[in-house]
This record gives structure tokens, C-alpha cells and sequence, in this order.
């Protein structure tokens, strides 16, 4: 119906200036009319150039005067013309029509709202309010002083409308023919399918996004830690190793065979293979040594190594053991100092709850040169720390069997207000370097830290399970945003 009006209107004016206009002249609903443009419109039966007009229109609250008319003239035609006491004036109107009214009856001078009698000062009053509320429902202008005194009193609003202006398009016809998109069964039955058209293929048209290759927060903090590392002039070790044997977790760090950590409360041992194949004989001769009876101007243990400990294959308990394997690398070649990082993924039989899981990352850095003082690990600390916006830091004494000073790390949390420990840190002990052959005067500064907290620091979840694991919900891993480090 509404269609084939415009088609018939263009047909014998060529434009349709305005499909507001049309609507209202033709008695049809807008928005249908403009649904109907924009089908044209697409298949080129029309060209629609878009106008856009601003109107006024009427508020829920003036929409409600015109029928009641303005608070003031009700307020009115409530005072008898012997006036009344203000109690039973209120007691005959609503509330808020008595307190609107009142304020513009009296603006307008048409009564005396005495303290206790209400009177009349003029006979009669016209609704001027009312009428024109009435001509803007009707789409009639009035003058801009009404038009700013009605605003004022939120009655009416500015409205942008969108319409269209019309002109015939190449495909032009007085009638459209719907196209078939499916062609089915019933149509072959019914013989019609000869007359059918058929909707052209769109080989433009675009695809639904395709869902997938979302980055994990672990990894965009990851990556923002690497870069940090790799401006500090940080080379990465290969992390490469889940399972690692008790030798480079725990040996080679002159952590004891009877150390609690070993405990298969705190790690994983591997059934199958259960221990490892090779390890470099003289080294681990002289590890043997150094746990049993010491040397390097230590005591050692003074226990039986056994080397069936040492075999034990593990899930590793930390990147330290990554760090091990590459002091003794670098050990058995002419010295250089160098600047090491990892951050990849170690294990822990632990007790999984808001804060822990049996798996997590840890961030580990190393520097090892001639004659490093603990001055100089403060001082890497304080630049890697400054870089993830944390510059006032604390250290507090504490024990790794492989580092000799150890310091936690704590930074100032200024939401919190209070000191939180950010990592753990030391100096590798001569009984871990010596063995591996590095020379005398080279000492090895470390520090590790773990991945997930900053990550939930960062990401605002508290719950570790939020994070990783099988809970975790996917419109995070989907939506959450990027990460810069250190920046405010
Ligand atoms: N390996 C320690 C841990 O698991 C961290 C650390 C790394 C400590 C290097 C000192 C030096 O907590």
C-alpha cells in the first residue's frame, strides 16, 4: 500500500521533497514509510537523499497539560471568585499542581496568595499555555520567546528528526516484484517456479567476524615484562623443560636432599620416566662434594648425597632450576658477563585456593659479572621495579638455600597503604658457582617473582581461579583489555 504510494507519487511529480510531508498528507505511519525507502532505496528503484529537521515536541508533562490544562489556570479555577483559605485550596487540588501553579499564578498576577485566604485579582484567565502546547502538537511554529518560556519549563524538547528526499532511481518501476532467495521443494510441485525471480547472489556482501585468537592477560603481561627485561639489555633463556630432574631443580642449588621442598607435598615427581638419563658426571661429582663435605671455604651438609635423589625426575618447582642450567652453561666457556630472564610456567603440589594454583608463571632475572655486591642487586632491582611503576621499595632479610644474602622485596602499595611483598631475591651462593667451574670473582644476583599476581594486580581479579584454569570465563580471555606497564 504505503509502497506503491510513493512509487505512483514519483511516478507522476519525478521527487518527493520530504517523506515526512508525504507521510502525513498520505495519512501513513513514518517510520514504516522510511523502512520502505531504504528497501527502495537498496534496489535502486529510488534514490533517498537523507534530511534531517529539528522539531519541537511535547514532554510526558505538556503532553499531560493539554488536556488538563496549565497548573496556573487550574489552580485558578479553583479559587472561587469570593476567594478561599488556602487550607481547603490545597485540600481540592494535587500537590504538585498547587505548588506549580502557585508559582506562575502569581508571576502572572492573577491571584493574591494571601498567608491564610487565597483571592482572585482578575475575573478570568485564558490557558495560554495550553493553546500553545496545542499548536506545537500540531507542528505549528510559534515565537521563539514562547518557544524558550515553555523550554524553560521542560514542556516541550527539541526532537531531530530524519526523513528522506526523493527522486526516481535507474531501476525505477511503478511495481516490485518480490525476489526469491530459497527455492524450494513446493515451488517445483506447484509449476510456479517459471515465473519466479530469483534474488541475485551477493558475492560482496561481508561475513560474520570470525571468533577467535584472543590474547590471555598472562600473555599481554608477559610480553610487557619481556620488553622491560629486554631494555634493561636482558637476554631470555629457553625455558623450554617441564620436567626437569631433582639434580637441576634442587642439586645443582645446593638445596639439601632432606629440604622440605622435596616433599611430595610440595612437588610433583614424575612416574614415568621416573628419573633422568644424563647428567655431566664430573659436575654432578663435584656437587656430590660440596652437599657431603663442602670445599670453597664451606662445611657442605655433612650427609650421604645419594645419587638416586638427584635422578628424580620432577615437574619444576621453580625457574631457578633454568637458571642453574645456564650458569653452568655459560660456565664452560671463558667468562663473560651476562644478563639473563625467563618467565615461563613451574609446578607446586599445592593446596589450590583464591590465591594459589598447582601451576603458575614465574619472572626470574639474572646478572652475573665480576665482583657484584648486594648494592649492585638493589640497584638492578630498583630499575626493574621503577619500570613497572613501583619505586619505593623495601627489603627484608630471608632464607633460600641457594642465596646467601636473600631479601623479599616489598613495594608500597599506595591502594592498599601498605608494604606487599613483590619477590624474592639474592646473591647465588659460592657453593652453587663454584661447582659449575665459573671463576672465583664472579657472583651471580637474582630475583624472581610471580606472573600471576601483578597480572590480577592489574586485571582486578582476585580470584586466582578467575584467571586460569577451567572456571575461568571466556568473555574475559575475549574482551580484556591491553596492558602498559608503568604507565599511569
Ligand atoms: N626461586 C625463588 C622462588 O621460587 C625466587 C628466587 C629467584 C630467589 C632467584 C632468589 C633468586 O621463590
Amino acid at each position: 500500500m504505503a509502497e506503491k504510494a510513493i512509487l505512483e507519487q514519483l511516478d507522476s511529480t519525478e521527487t518527493i521533497a520530504d517523506s515526512g510531508d508525504f507521510s502525513s498528507a498520505k495519512g501513513f505511519d513514518h517510520n514504516e514509510i522510511v523502512n520502505i525507502i531504504k528497501s527502495l532505496h537498496g534496489f535502486k528503484f529510488v534514490d533517498a537523499q537523507e534530511i534531517k529537521k529539528e522539531k519541537w515536541v511535547l514532554t510526558d508533562e505538556g503532553k499531560v497539560y493539554t488536556a488538563s490544562g496549565s497548573p496556573e489556570v487550574q489552580l485558578f479555577n479553583a479559587v472561587p471568585p469570593e476567594g478561599i483559605s488556602r487550607e481547603e485550596l490545597q485540600k481540592k487540588i494535587d500537590p504538585s499542581i498547587y505548588k506549580i501553579g502557585t508559582l506562575y499564578a502569581s508571576k502572572n498576577r492573577w491571584l493574591d496568595m494571601g498567608k491564610q485566604q487565597v483571592s482572585r485579582k482578575v475575573q478570568d484567565v485564558t490557558d495560554q499555555v495550553k493553546d500553545l502546547l496545542l499548536q506545537i502538537k500540531d507542528g505549528k511554529a510559534i515565537n521563539q520567546e514562547d518557544i524558550n518560556a515553555l523550554k524553560k519549563r521542560k514542556l516541550i524538547t527539541l526532537q531531530t528528526w530524519n526523513g528522506y528526499s526523493l527522486k526516481k532511481g535507474p531501476n525505477f518501476a511503478l511495481e516490485r516484484k518480490k525476489l526469491v532467495t530459497d527455492f524450494t521443494r513446493e515451488h517445483l510441485q506447484r509449476g510456479d517456479w517459471r515465473n519466479l525471480e530469483l534474488k541475485e547472489y551477493n558475492f560482496s556482501a561481508k561475513a560474520l567476524p570470525p571468533d577467535g585468537g584472543h590474547l590471555h592477560p598472562l600473555l599481554k603481561v608477559r610480553e610487557q615484562f619481556r620488553n622491560i627485561f629486554i631494555e634493561l639489555g636482558f637476554e631470555e633463556m629457553p625455558t623450554n623443560n617441564y620436567v626437569e630432574s631433582s639434580f637441576w631443580n634442587f642439586d645443582a642449588l645446593f638445596q639439601p636432599q632432606q629440604h622440605p621442598a622435596r616433599d611430595s607435598h610440595d612437588t610433583f615427581f614424575l612416574k614415568d620416566p621416573s628419573s633422568t638419563r644424563t647428567l655431566p658426571e664430573d659436575y654432578v661429582e663435584r656437587v656430590k662434594q660440596v652437599h657431603e663435605s663442602g670445599g670453597y671455604g664451606s662445611k657442605g651438609y655433612e650427609y650421604d648425597w645419594k645419587r638416586e635423589e638427584a635422578n628424580k625426575n620432577v615437574l619444576r618447582t621453580h625457574t631457578t632450576a633454568v637458571s642453574a642450567r645456564m650458569l653452568y652453561k655459560i660456565a664452560q666457556k671463558p667468562f663473560i658477563p651476562r644478563r639473563y630472564f625467563s618467565i615461563d610456567r613451574v609446578f607446586r603440589n599445592e593446596a589450590v585456593d583464591r590465591t594459589h594454583l598447582a601451576e603458575f608463571h614465574q619472572i626470574e632475572g639474572i646478572v652475573c659479572d665480576r665482583g657484584l655486591t648486594l648494592g649492585d642487586l638493589m640497584g638492578v632491582l630498583h630499575d626493574f621495579f621503577t619500570r613497572l611503576g613501583m619505586s619505593s621499595l623495601r627489603f627484608k632479610p630471608t632464607y633460600n638455600p641457594y642465596t646467601e644474602p636473600s631479601m623479599e622485596i616489598y613495594s608500597y602499595h599506595e591502594g592498599l597503604e601498605k608494604w606487599v611483598e613483590v619477590g624474592n631475591s639474592g646473591m647465588f651462593r659460592p657453593e652453587m658457582l663454584l661447582p659449575m667451574g665459573l671463576p672465583e670473582d664472579v657472583t651471580a644476583i637474582a630475583w624472581g617473582l610471580s606472573l600471576e599476581r601483578p597480572t590480577m594486580i592489574l586485571y582486578g581479579i582476585d580470584n586466582i581461579r578467575d584467571l586460569f584454569g577451567p572456571k575461568v570465563d571466556l568473555s574475559l580471555i575475549k574482551r580484556n583489555p591491553i596492558c602498559r606497564l608503568g604507565i599511569d
